[in-house]
């Protein structure tokens, strides 16, 4: 993790310059740079000051992302940095599920998510009560939760996965029957891997869909590879199955960046959140962005003002709190991740 006490502007239009998405000339100029200076370095020695770690989703916005941030990256890697970070205070800048998720593997730390509107569509498609009554409904069954759920759902599941690590999991699962929830598009492409993969599994799933990855349609992709035959299509598993079967690599959002990192190829279409392709433009200059991405305005509801203010004076509604027994529970679901996601980590140690 970084821990960069100052930037200048000009530092931070470098990383800045190239972001073009959504139209021909970058929203950022050295100017603006200047004037988001004060509250950046405000937000550096207020966060030195009060031992506090800045973990934040690729998709927030890229003004945020290349200036306050300890650790950038997708809701697995920011869980695993929340639980190794020495710091008394995590300040999480993304959704309310992922600051949940820090808490309950970091109870005695304080965590606070800055944004002003913290929902998912994913997360506030099923409570724990429908989770209960399902689990009536399907008894003998896994329930598997998708990472964007809210820790009342999470507790009443046996494991959680993320974008990452979904069919690794559920590969190695021992169970053969599966709820899977809440996301019917990942929901129908884990079907569709593991009869890919051979394994056989009765996989049924709940029907939320997150609204920004809804969007996209495999006729987007057919209409880009007409017009660059050499693009690469990459997509996030939260998109249908039509758009994942015609794409050519799908996986979370850091995956997603290593593919681009390690790819020969020139030309890209990012079928996930903007932050992603903001991210190419910034960090891959010599690649090319082609077609258009579709914004979440739950992520990009967290603005450097309203993290400035969480570290002088939290909200309530910035802190998260979780009780104690519903804590418990929802960690046991995390991690049954860990163990099935990294068997040969420690404590489990592989031959
Ligand atoms: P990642 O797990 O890839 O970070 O995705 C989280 C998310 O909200 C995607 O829409
Ligand atoms: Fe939720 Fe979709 Fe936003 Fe991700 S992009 S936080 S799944 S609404």
């Amino acid at each position: 993790m970084s821990s960069k006490t100052q930037i200048t502007a000009q530092e931070l239009y470098e990383r800045l310059k190239n972001i073009k998405v959504g139209g021909q000339v970058c929203q950022y100029s050295l100017k603006k740079c200047e004037e988001f200076l004060p509250v950046i370095n405000e937000i550096l020695r207020l966060k030195q000051e009060m031992n506090a770690v800045i973990l934040v989703h690729s998709y927030v916005g890229p003004e945020i992302v290349y200036s306050v941030a300890d650790s950038i990256g997708d809701s697995y890697k920011l869980s695993r940095e929340a639980v190794q970070s020495t710091a008394k205070i995590i300040i999480f800048v993304a959704v309310r599920f992922m600051g949940e998720t820090a808490k309950i593997l970091n109870p005695g730390k304080t965590v606070i998510v800055p944004a002003r509107e913290p929902g998912c569509t994913l997360a506030d498609s099923i409570t724990g009560a429908q989770v209960r009554e399902l689990r009536r409904q399907y008894p003998g069954y896994t329930f598997i939760c998708y990472v964007n759920t809210s820790v009342d759902v999470k507790a009443e599941c046996d494991v959680c996965v993320t974008s990452a690590n979904v069919y690794t999991i559920v590969e190695r699962l021992p169970g053969d029957k599966i709820y899977f929830l809440p996301d019917k598009f990942m929901g129908q492409n884990l079907v569709n891997e593991m009869k890919k993969r051979g394994v056989k599994k009765d996989i049924k799933f709940w029907n939320g869909t997150c609204y920004v990855h809804e969007e996209y349609g495999a006729e987007q992709i057919f209409k880009i590879r007409t017009e660059y035959p050499d693009v690469k299509i990459v997509s996030h598993p939260e998109c249908n199955a039509e758009v994942v079967r015609n794409s050519d690599f799908v996986g979370g959002t850091e995956q997603m960046l290593d593919y681009m990192r390690k790819a020969d190829a020139k030309r890209f279409l990012m079928l996930t959140e903007c932050g992603l392709s903001s991210r190419l433009q910034s960090e891959f200059p010599d690649k090319e962005l082609v077609g258009s991405c579709t914004l979440c305005k739950y992520m990009k509801s967290n603005t450097l003002e309203d993290i400035r203010q969480a570290l002088q004076s939290p909200k309530p509604g910035q802190v998260v709190e979780i009780a104690e027994p519903v804590r418990l529970r929802a960690l046991k679901s995390l991690e049954a991740m860990f163990k099935y996601a990294e068997p040969c980590a420690p404590p489990q140690v592989c031959e």
